[in-house]
């Protein structure tokens, strides 16, 4: 008899596109648009990405790209925020958007999109990444709750979808204030 285990894993084999993670090109952008207005279904996101691209928190290494059969099946982008506290102000990372085109979504693109994101973060020395988004789906790469650790921020959302994921240890200890980028504190003000 065959495990279900076992027809899930010949059902993935059959569907499994040979994907690369790698940073975004100029010939990249119009597919990163594609992907940001299906995955969100609206133009806001990719607009988003558009401004922080011409902004000084951009970071071209770290906006990634999965492609698959020569095109863009899913995009994450990773900028530049702060965290302050008493005399300090540290460099860490904003992970936002991310997305999958719909088609081809619940097959781990997203997972590697996160998970080489974590390491090229790693390879840069960030001491830490800050996230807006699903806890559950962020829990699983190790992303924590920011306000149990004693971190503000200057988004206008709920305390519980602000996460945090040390990768330097210590560097959220100390509590203090995640500050995003103004043009990113906007995207959450106005109404989309
Ligand atoms: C969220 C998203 C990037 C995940 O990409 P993906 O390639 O499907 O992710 P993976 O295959 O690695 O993981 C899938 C798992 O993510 C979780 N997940 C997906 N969407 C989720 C959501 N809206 N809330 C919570 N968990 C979610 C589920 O546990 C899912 O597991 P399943 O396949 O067994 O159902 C993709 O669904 C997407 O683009 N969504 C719309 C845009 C969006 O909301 N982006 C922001 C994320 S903060």
């Amino acid at each position: 008899m065959t495990s279900i285990w076992a027809k899930r894993w010949n059902q993935g084999e059959k569907n499994m596109t040979e994907i690369t993670i790698r940073p975004e090109s100029f010939e990249d952008l119009r597919g990163i648009d594609i992907v940001n207005i299906a995955a969100f279904e609206e133009e806001d996101e990719a607009r988003l990405v558009t401004a922080i691209r011409h902004s000084p928190a951009y970071i071209p290494q770290l906006s990634l790209v999965a492609e698959g059969h020569n095109r863009i099946l899913g995009h994450l982008m990773m900028f530049k925020a702060l965290l302050e506290r008493e005399e300090e102000k540290i460099d860490i990372l904003a992970l936002a958007p991310m997305s999958v085109l719909p088609s081809h979504s619940h097959r781990g693109i997203g997972s590697r999109l996160v998970m080489s994101a974590l390491q090229q973060a790693r390879e840069q020395a960030f001491p830490g990444i800050v996230v807006a988004g699903y806890p559950d789906y962020y829990a699983r790469f190790g992303f924590e709750p920011a306000f149990q650790k004693g971190l503000e921020c200057n988004l206008p959302v709920e305390k519980e979808a602000i996460l945090v994921l040390e990768l330097a240890e210590g560097t959220f200890d100390r509590g203090g204030k995640i500050v995003y980028p103004a043009l990113f504190r906007q995207f959450y003000q106005t109404p989309h």
